[in-house]
């Protein structure tokens, strides 16, 4: 049923009622991590006074696995409540069938976008959700410390490790108990899986389930990566880091107790905030290397993508407003204020973002590198590859059991759920 609402519209919106059009109530569904929310708002202001309609943000908890959950209940049930979803770049493969295919809707802006991000969310040939930010985590480091300290920005996960233990035990020797050398997120969630992927492909121990489905995880290199991010719990990195996610870490580094962090771009602009303690004394470069020849720095693809569910009853309200938050003055508004990467190419070269979020053209090249998730590769097997991969890692980072063991368990449990196929 679409209904007119009975609540004060802009100039714009009466003018659009005038011709007919009629005013929606939609619901958008949005995870809630630093001031995306808060961006969120306002531009949702904007569209409500330009077109008439209203739209209720439906907050979410943190954790992209604790979404996922929720979302999955939703759409099974074909709930027409939600009409937008903010879609994690992994999910287009497993909850395809619940979205609108987007492609007749956005042929005129298509090729404006980041192209892999767009092919991210292509499947079969339809596009499930139109891409809003991307994501490619940094090492964040604290300058001062290091200058302090005399030591140089570590380029491998050793000399990271083991520069953050010299800084933490000089910095507790002097009275500074609260001080730790490195922060991460290691809770048994789909973002220990972006940081596990990490190290491993650093260290050469493959992608977990590589693009041609072979699974290839039960190595020497994988258990060495795993092995060392062990080391680190308990030591540089408090106990604590078990349950931690993004917002955990961040506050972490950003009240100014870890020498070290590993997050994604959104991060940058809060610990650059006016708030912030550690604003004038922090940098970021590539996460390390495994360090042996030949290993490079792998930084995992993130990002949110907005779609429109099949189960909508204001499909064209809800595409027009997918549009509309992925316009270019929009995008350029998050990347500047939340230092997220834009999937409009053209906001990487603003002059304007440039001057207002260095981050955003600095980290374009990481950006562009980043590193898929086997999600494309396992396809609606995702979420339990993952599940069994965090959970070996997690296993591992407790002391429950040694890397070899538990890689071994988990190359049971990928070729259980591989079956004759993916
Ligand atoms: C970030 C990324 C997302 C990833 C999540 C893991 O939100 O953008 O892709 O799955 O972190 O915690």
């Amino acid at each position: 049923m679409r209904t007119l609402k009975h609540v004060m519209i802009g100039a714009a919106g009466l003018a659009l009622l005038a011709t007919g059009a009629i005013a929606e109530e939609l619901t958008i569904v949005h995870g809630s991590v630093g001031r995306d929310q808060e961006v969120l708002r306002a531009q949702l202001d904007r569209f409500e006074a330009e077109t008439g309609h209203e739209v209720t943000i439906v907050s979410m908890p943190e954790s992209t696995t604790d979404q996922f959950g929720q979302y999955r209940l939703w759409l099974s049930a074909q709930s027409p409540d939600i009409d937008v979803y903010r879609l994690d770049v992994i999910w287009a493969p497993q909850l395809a069938q619940h979205f609108v295919d987007l492609t007749p809707h956005v042929e005129d802006i298509i090729d404006d976008f980041v192209p892999a991000a767009v092919e991210s969310q292509t499947v079969d040939g339809r596009l499930i959700a139109l891409p809003m930010f991307l994501g490619a985590p940094a090492l964040y480091y604290r300058t001062d410390l290091l200058e302090q300290y005399g030591e140089a920005v570590p380029t491998t996960w050793q000399e990271m490790t083991d520069t953050a233990q010299r800084i933490m035990e000089a910095e507790r020797a002097a009275g500074n108990d609260d001080m730790f050398g490195f922060v991460f997120q290691g809770a048994a969630y789909e973002g220990l899986t972006c940081n596990a992927q990490e190290w491993i492909v650093s260290y050469g121990g493959g992608r977990i389930v590589e693009q041609d489905g072979s699974i290839d995880i039960n190595n020497p290199a994988a258990a060495e990566a795993l092995t060392l991010a062990a080391s680190w719990v308990g030591g540089i990195a408090p106990e604590g880091v078990l349950n931690y996610t993004e917002e955990d870490a961040r506050g972490i580094f950003q009240s100014g107790n870890s020498v070290f962090m590993r997050n994604w771009n959104y991060a940058y602009a809060l610990a650059a905030g006016e708030d912030s303690p550690v604003r004038d004394s922090f940098g970021v470069t590539t996460l390390p290397t495994g360090g042996g020849e030949g290993q490079v720095s792998a930084a995992t693809l993130g990002g949110w993508h907005l779609g429109v569910s099949q189960y909508s009853e204001h499909q064209d309200a809800a595409i027009e407003l997918v549009r509309f938050l992925n316009n270019y003055e929009n995008q350029k508004e998050r990347a500047i204020v939340t230092s997220r990467p834009p999937t409009l190419l053209a906001v990487y070269d603003d002059p304007d973002v440039a001057v207002e979020q260095e981050f955003i053209p600095l980290w374009r090249p990481v950006v562009e590198n980043a590193l898929p998730r086997p999600s494309a590769a396992v396809g609606r097997n995702y979420n339990e590859v993952s599940a069994a991969f965090w959970t070996a890692v997690h296993d591992t980072l407790s002391g429950n059991g040694t890397a070899e063991e538990n890689l071994a368990g988990l190359e049971r449990s990928l070729m259980r759920l591989r079956g004759s196929g993916w």
